[in-house]
């Protein structure tokens, strides 16, 4: 794909094969170069500037505040920063529903400011005109179905989705027209794990979990919540790998006592 880099970028491709092989799809958020250097580093194969971005970067209660440029700003040092993984950038809210001129001008903008391999949109049957357009100008698309949080006002509360049979069976419906439209993934996005078996056996692109049980080609989650860092957000889905939150506050205690006792900087830290 790249000229400049010889090693092996990860590549829709290369998803389709993982799910084929029954091999699993390693994937997490990210923001900032720092972050996706590290996250590349250790060999994910999928990093999603996701628009949790608004949440955990910007501190907005839900996803619907940030915009299409914000997007392009955090995909842009997420660029920068990767040689390896597939990077996947959200649509945000606003730039693509129920206008598919809109939705293409927009793709278009991410995938020519930010340099991004991809793109990610919430829905099924109700944006499939804008998914169609944005497939049609060779953008690959990921979709996203299940509890899809730029919907958070229609479904009222953040619990798990299609549980009863109506929403269960359309859900299937609509991973099924992802897949024949020719989107390359799908997220689902905390739904019964029988369900994300079923559709991941049904379909034939990968399905990315998050809440959706062991039974999905792949999992995400968002990195900030893996690593710890929000320790007041701990829904049953959510491993942590990590204690940011402890340790990072230990660092900044630290670095305060040692500042206000003199300790910080010693003869060491300093130049002669
Ligand atoms: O925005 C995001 O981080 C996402 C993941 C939760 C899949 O869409």
């Amino acid at each position: 794909m790249s000229v400049h880099s010889d090693i092996k970028r990860v590549t829709t491709n290369i998803l389709r094969n993982m799910k084929d092989n029954g091999d699993k799809i390693a994937c997490l958020t990210a923001y900032d170069y720092s972050m996706a250097a590290l996250v590349d580093a250790a060999g994910i194969e999928l990093i999603l500037v996701g628009d949790s971005a608004s949440n955990v970067m910007a501190g907005h209660e839900t996803t619907l505040p940030i915009t299409l440029d914000q997007m392009i700003y955090h995909a842009q040092g997420v660029i920068r920063a990767v040689k390896r993984a597939l990077v996947v950038v959200d649509l945000p809210f606003g730039s693509y529903q129920g206008n598919s001129t809109q939705a293409l001008k927009s793709a278009i903008k991410i995938m020519k400011e930010s340099g991004a391999h991809a793109v990610k949109m919430e829905g099924g049957k109700e944006i499939e005109e804008s998914i169609t357009r944005v497939l049609s100008a060779g953008i690959p698309v990921m979709g996203h179905l299940g509890l899809t949080p730029q919907s958070i006002y229609k479904f009222g509360t953040y619990t798990v989705r299609a549980k009863e049979e109506e929403e269960a069976d359309l859900l299937k419906s609509n991973a099924k027209l992802l897949s024949d439209l020719g989107c390359f993934g799908v997220v689902l996005e905390k739904i019964p794990r029988g369900l994300a078996e079923e559709v991941t056996a049904s379909i034939e692109i990968p399905t990315i979990g998050i809440g959706a049980g062991s039974g999905c080609d792949g999992q995400i989650l968002v990195i900030h919540d893996m690593l710890g860092i929000n320790k007041d957000f701990s829904p049953r889905f959510l491993r942590r790998y990590a204690d940011l939150h402890k340790e990072m506050t230990n660092a900044f205690t630290g670095y305060i006592k040692d500042v206000k006792s003199g300790d910080f900087p010693n003869e060491k830290e300093s130049y002669g």
